[in-house]
């Protein structure tokens, strides 16, 4: 097995004086903290107002996020606006980024496959999206998907055993916010049995609308 080397991060991309959402945007558009800027259209920064009481964060952006620079505008993003729908969030008053900001795929004919981001890519990446969430300062955090969660709770950290919990951020994220873990919305569109698997998903972001709720 040929070892990855260690991307530089994103750390020294990030901008030098104000960490507002728009100079971080500007600044990540011209991130290179790790290869995959190189084969991807563009960066896809997050998206929504900027005091946002919720933040949910995926995992990488695909085919169509890529094209648009937009985060969760394809089939995953179509997924997501229904959950919200059921369960009673407004997409438009959230904020939602991803834990990689740029797409990561394997060329295949005129098809371009999305792959995994790998743990040291998405190391690489955690600048931006701490940075984001140091600047919305949401109550409440959402993490779809292992990658995710992982990125946000630790690699130990395992979906298919502990979503749907309402938890205390580990360090050194901001201590007064919760967050939840739940499946990637694309996971809906893999199964199998899908209504199964979307009944788990909507009841994971109805403990985050409570939580909201109070
Ligand atoms: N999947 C993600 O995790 N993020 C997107 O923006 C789109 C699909
Ligand atoms: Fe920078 Fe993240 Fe893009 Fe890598 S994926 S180049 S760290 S913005």
């Amino acid at each position: 097995m040929t070892r990855e080397p260690k991307p530089v991060g994103a750390e020294q991309f990030l901008p030098p004086g104000s960490k507002s959402l728009s100079a971080l945007r500007q600044a990540a558009a011209d991130c290179q903290g790790c290869p995959l800027y190189e084969a991807a259209s563009q960066t896809v920064f997050g998206a929504g107002p900027a005091k946002a009481r919720l933040m949910l964060i995926g995992e990488t952006p695909g085919d169509y996020e890529d094209r648009a620079g937009e985060p969760f505008v394809g089939p995953a993003g179509r997924v997501l606006d229904r959950v919200l729908d059921d369960v009673g969030l407004a997409r438009d008053e959230l904020y939602l980024t991803n834990a990689v900001k740029h797409f990561k795929f394997v060329q295949r004919g005129k098809r371009r496959l999305h792959k995994t981001p790998s743990q040291l890519e998405s190391a690489a990446c955690a600048p931006w999206w701490r940075a984001e969430l140091a600047a919305v300062q949401p109550e409440l955090l959402v993490c779809l998907g292992a990658v995710a969660a992982k990125a946000v709770l630790g690699t130990s950290f395992r979906v298919t055993k502990q979503h749907g919990q309402l938890l205390d951020p580990p360090d050194p994220l901001p201590p007064n916010m919760r967050i939840v873990a739940t499946i990637h919305p694309s996971a809906v569109l893999r199964a199998e049995d899908r209504d199964t698997v979307y009944k788990g998903f909507r009841e994971d972001l109805l403990v985050a609308r409570k939580a909201l709720d109070g």
